[in-house]
């Protein structure tokens, strides 16, 4: 039932999942094109909280099109499927997505959100200036006509700079930076699984989710590019609003709400 990549193991692997049903079913993959990519195209024979996760990806996505550095073993490249229809109309679910890896980065590395890692909006996570971590979340129509959301989240547990391309020597860092220790992916990922299945039960409350999210945001208060195809706009990042999109001010006073796209932070005001 399954397309490219071979099935390695299963969820044993996940000795510490704490979950009633995220990763209680997951296939763990040898080298596969993308995560996000396998749960989309077996979709419909998966239940809702079926985890992918791969050692290596061939073609790994990041947003906008542009591709996720995947190489073999040092890094954790995860992808879980929601169909839970609350879930899947969360518009908070990426923002939820983000707090849950960075709760699961802070609980193995023993940091918390005040020497921790931050979250560049929309949802990067970088720590000491240097991404460790991309979520990708696209939101489909399944086979049976009801949407569903793949959530992909790749973190760097180690980043040999040596063998990266160019490109990302200056600007990728890893979970090793934080604690010096290059964790075993199946244990991150059960520490993220089991704290995205707590954020997306219907029990949280938004305003708590939003404000850890402003707590651990990188960019508020900062001046910024806002980079709109090959315009760049300077403004100042002002607020999360409550369906988390990016309140900005550009120079001209205007102020607009971004739901999407890219920013560059360009210095503290
Ligand atoms: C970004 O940095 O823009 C997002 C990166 C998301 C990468 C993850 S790795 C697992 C999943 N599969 C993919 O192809 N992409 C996501």
């Amino acid at each position: 039932m399954h397309s490219g990549g071979r099935i390695l193991e299963y969820c044993g692997l996940f000795s510490n999942l704490e979950t009633k049903k995220y990763g209680r079913t997951a296939a763990f993959l040898g080298s596969i094109d993308s995560t996000n990519n396998y749960i989309k195209k077996l979709e419909h024979y998966l239940p809702d909280g079926f985890v992918a996760l791969a050692k290596k990806q061939e073609n790994g996505r990041g947003r906008s099109g542009k591709e996720f550095y995947s190489p073999s073993g040092h890094g954790l490249y995860m992808s879980v499927l929601v169909k839970d229809e609350k879930a899947v109309s969360d518009s908070l679910a990426t923002v939820k997505a983000c707090l849950a890896a960075c709760r699961a980065i802070d609980r193995i590395t023993g940091t918390d959100k005040d020497n921790g890692v931050g979250i560049k909006w929309v949802n990067d996570i970088y720590y000491k200036g240097r991404k460790l971590c991309g979520i990708l979340c696209e939101r489909s129509e399944g086979a049976d006509g009801k949407m569903y959301v793949v959530i992909g989240i790749g973190i760097n547990l180690f980043f040999d700079r040596g063998e990266a391309p160019p490109y990302l020597r200056e600007i990728a860092g890893s979970v090793f930076d934080v604690s010096g220790v290059e964790y075993h992916a199946p244990t991150l990922c059960a520490e993220i699984v089991n704290e995205l299945e707590q954020l997306l039960s219907d029990e949280n409350d938004s305003k708590k989710v939003l404000d850890e999210y402003r707590g651990r945001s990188i960019v508020l208060g900062q001046e910024i590019s806002v980079i709109q195809g090959d315009e760049e706009k300077r403004a100042a990042a002002l607020d999360i609003c409550e369906d988390g999109s990016l309140l900005v001010r550009y120079e001209n006073g205007f102020t607009s709400k971004l739901c999407g796209g890219e920013i560059s932070i360009r210095r503290s005001w």
